[in-house]
């Protein structure tokens, strides 16, 4: 709960659970789009607009004199009381001004293309009110790119029509789509406008409309320029009375044969239908139950009891809510995407199947199909692909050499969930070919030989483009200012070689050989393993610089990530992968190299991305050196690759100190600093500045973000230890030693596990004892149990 409409900076909520979404700030800021955000977007919405987050869904009450909005903007009179509630896909907003109460309920019923705005206005005074109230949207002539750039045509295409209290926005709709967007509410409305010059004023903001000042609107009919929907209701409401409206803002889509009902008018009976699912609050408040429920039985799917409030509600609640955010928009729609940018990422999406998996299974499946159908024979694969086509997207290509290697996590990450092993035999394409389909497994074999094949001088993995961090441009060479750091390699990759891919490589290459076992492929297997162990090799005998892993050799096979180096000494990539893969554990290597993680990469407020940053261009490391210092990957606390070090502190037992940084960067542990983060104390974000930064400790671009899964993959699998396998859950937490214990519910292949674990002896990792119902177990693999009952497990550590 907001109570201060002036937060550091909006802080948001996602609407939409499938197809249908909106993005809402605390001020009622934002925008709706139809799958796509680029291709469908329904309104329009001004990315780093002056004042920021100008444009949403806005009411405005006129109350005599005083004109006010229940979120407080965009009028922003000061208001009596202010509060707005982000919840699981709904907001709700009440504003309170003179006696007046008004609350605006936003959600997106489940399986539904629109979206329902229930507002209560209430009279808590002793006098009768007469109020004036206003709704304003404003579209987007669908194509949001094109919106905001091609004014020489969208000046003069905009249509709408107005039925009743419908206004429909048919732009374009005579030509080549088969859509359009409608604006409704439930009540007769004494007037409306579409017009945005008409409503607004040409030289007024969103702030003052000319029509609220007048307190009547003009009826106008928009015809080009900027096509707006308002409508315009007048409300008495006695002492204590209350009135509730449900607006809907909605989508259709209509068959060619069925798009017209008379000549130049739109069939409106696809919408009329929508419109009457929801045109009472009982409806409406039915729908929004349901979607509670939703929500609960989604994350009832696993819960924990810690003792530590801020921690439950990270992992019970938003932090798996936030997984769901980033399965559904990949990096496309945030306040810091602006959704015409970025497709799904072959590796981001990959990797936010690991937070997500568990919450709803089959759309996980059918998201690694259409991943691993974006893949090449040889196992490289298109970086991202348009979620409208589910093509690979060719401007940006591929031969980022991690990719492949994520389809390994997510595939077993999502066998070990379900025991679906069905999905290795599916028959997926390459390169969006159904002509070239093989077997999934064969997308994995073929991943994993990408890197086998591509080996360079030390026998370790070529980088390509870049690994995972895609600011590391060892090919590049970029003089050009025009050029994009992503898409540009002016030198070829014969020699620029990734530690952070040889760690990669040893830890999903061990996962693939354990699934070639599991799968009885033997022989695959062995020689499999074959190639991991000279990994593991050349790790040791090229890519250990004394105290720390290296991070790469660059295109004339120096070292990067080396004390020789005079910047850039150490990075985090490689030191939490090859710690993750237990490179040297048994000579010291991953203790060494998390002690020098700690000694010069964390800070106050994160562990920061590389140490010292670099202070001016580097040809030969591109993007990287772009940055200012302590910024993105820069020496920036790039959240995303903090819990790797978790993971590796947990891989020598030090609980205490994975847990250390866990807490650091963990949202709710933050609340109290929110004027210096800024950004949403309930959500992580990409990147902290570091250390290094002008402002260490302030935070960019929240939500969407690879933080999401990873930070719930290295707490509940990693820290709490409760991790699926293929035969069980095996059980083998590492935390602090101060801590007695804790309680986790877990369903997992049909069957409810009740799981308590006790730390008597305050250590921090070690299984001493595994009792399930009652009966002791010889290991903390606790096996499949029936489906459909509760089981009650007790892990006793020491
Ligand atoms: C950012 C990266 C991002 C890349 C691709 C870079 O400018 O720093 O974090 O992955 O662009 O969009
Ligand atoms: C954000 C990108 O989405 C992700 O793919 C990349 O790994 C990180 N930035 C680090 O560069």
């Amino acid at each position: 709960m907001i109570t201060d409409p002036k937060t550091p900076y909006p802080w948001i909520n996602y609407l939409g659970n499938e197809d249908f979404f909106s993005l809402t700030s605390n001020t009622g800021g934002g925008y709706t789009f139809y799958k796509d955000a680029k291709f469908r977007r329904l309104t329009r919405y001004r990315y780093n607009n002056v004042p920021v987050d100008d444009g949403g869904k806005y009411f405005y009450i006129k109350d005599g004199d005083t004109v006010w909005s229940p979120g407080w903007k965009p009028v922003k009179t000061p208001l009596d009381h202010y509060e707005c509630r982000h919840g699981m896909s709904y907001t709700r907003i009440k504003g309170l001004k003179n006696e007046v109460e008004a609350e605006v309920l936003q959600f997106i019923p489940l399986g539904f293309w629109g979206e329902i705005q229930k507002v209560k206005l209430t009279n808590h005074g002793s006098e009768k009110k007469s109020l004036k109230l206003f709704s304003l949207i404003e579209w987007c002539l669908w194509n949001a790119e094109d919106d905001m750039t091609n004014f020489q045509r969208n000046f003069s295409t905009g249509e709408v029509e107005i039925k009743d209290s419908v206004i429909y926005h048919k732009t374009e709709f005579k030509e080549r789509r088969n859509h359009y967007a409608f604006y409704s509410v439930n009540q007769p409305i004494q007037g409306y406008d579409t017009d945005r010059e008409t409503f607004i004023g040409l030289y007024n903001g969103f702030d003052s409309p000319d029509a609220v000042a007048a307190g009547h609107p003009s009826n106008s009919v928009a015809h080009g320029w900027s096509p707006i929907a308002s409508h315009y209701l007048e409300i008495d409401l006695e002492p204590d009375e209350s009135r509730e409206l449900v607006f809907m803002l909605g989508y259709v889509e209509v068959e060619e044969s069925e798009k017209w009902e008379s000549k130049a008018v739109i069939n409106k009976r696809p919408a009329l239908s929508m419109i009457e699912k929801f045109n009472s609050v009982e409806k409406v408040d039915k729908a929004f139950t349901e979607l509670g429920e939703y929500w609960d039985d989604l994350l009832d799917t696993l819960s924990i009891d810690s003792g530590d409030d801020r921690l439950d509600r990270m992992v019970n609640i938003w932090n798996q809510y936030q997984c769901m955010v980033t399965f559904n928009m990949s990096r496309s729609a945030s306040f810091f995407e602006s959704g015409i940018g970025r497709g799904m990422g072959f590796r981001d999406s990959n990797q936010d199947l690991i937070g997500f998996v568990h919450q709803i299974p089959d759309r996980a499946r059918e998201r690694i199909v259409d991943i691993a159908s974006t893949q090449f024979e040889d196992g490289s694969c298109y970086h991202q692909y348009q979620p409208l086509t589910k093509k690979g997207n060719s401007a940006i290509g591929g031969d980022f050499n991690d990719d492949p290697l994520w389809l390994i996590l997510s595939t077993t990450a999502y066998i070990k969930e379900t025991g679906d092993f069905s999905l290795l035999d599916e028959m997926v394409p390459f390169d969006n070919d159904v002509s070239r389909a093989k077997s999934h497994f064969e997308h994995l074999k073929a991943s994993f030989y990408h890197v086998v094949n591509n080996l360079g001088p030390h026998a370790l993995p070529l980088i390509g483009r870049a690994d995972w961090n895609d600011c590391l441009n060892l090919n590049c060479f970029s003089t050009d200012p025009n050029e994009s750091f992503q898409t540009t390699g002016n030198k070829k990759g014969e020699t620029a070689e990734s530690l952070m891919i040889a760690g990669l490589f040893v830890v999903y290459g061990k996962e693939y050989v354990k699934l070639c076992r599991q799968i009885g492929k033997e022989k695959e297997g062995d020689e499999a393993e074959g190639h991991v162990e000279q990994m593991v090799q050349a790790i040791k005998d090229h890519g250990w610089d004394g105290d720390w892993y290296l991070r790469a050799y660059d295109y004339y096979g120096k070292k990067i990530g080396s004390d020789e180096n005079e910047e850039g000494k150490i990075f985090i990539e490689s030191q939490g992968w090859c710690s993750m893969a237990e490179i040297g554990k048994e000579e010291g290597m991953v203790e060494k190299a998390l002690d020098s993680v700690k000694e010069h990469l964390d800070c106050e407020y994160g562990i920061v991305l590389n140490s010292p940053a670099f202070s001016k261009y580097y040809i030969e490391y591109g993007e990287i050196s772009t940055y200012p210092a302590g910024y993105k990957e820069n020496g920036g606390i790039f959240c995303h690759n903090n819990p790797w070090i978790m993971i590796g502190e947990t891989m020598i037992g030090r609980g205490d100190r994975a847990y250390e940084y866990y807490t650091k960067i963990a949202p709710s542990f933050l609340e109290e600093i929110s004027d210096l983060h800024k950004v949403e104390p309930y959500v992580y974000c990409q990147m902290i500045a570091g250390k290094e930064a002008f402002k260490p400790g302030e935070a960019k671009n929240s939500w969407l973000s690879g933080t999401a899964s990873w930070n719930f993959y290295a707490i509940t699998q990693y820290i709490l230890g409760v991790q699926p396998d293929y035969e069980g859950l095996r059980i083998d937490p590492c935390i602090p030693k101060d801590w007695d214990g804790f309680k986790m519910t877990r369903k997992f292949r049909g069957a409810t596990y009740k799981i308590e674990v006790q730390n008597p002896s305050h250590v921090s990792k070690g299984v001493r004892e595994t009792w399930v119902n009652g009966e002791k177990m010889s290991s903390n693999l606790v096996p499949l149990l029936e489906k459909g009952k509760q089981h009650r497990v007790k892990i006793i550590m020491g």
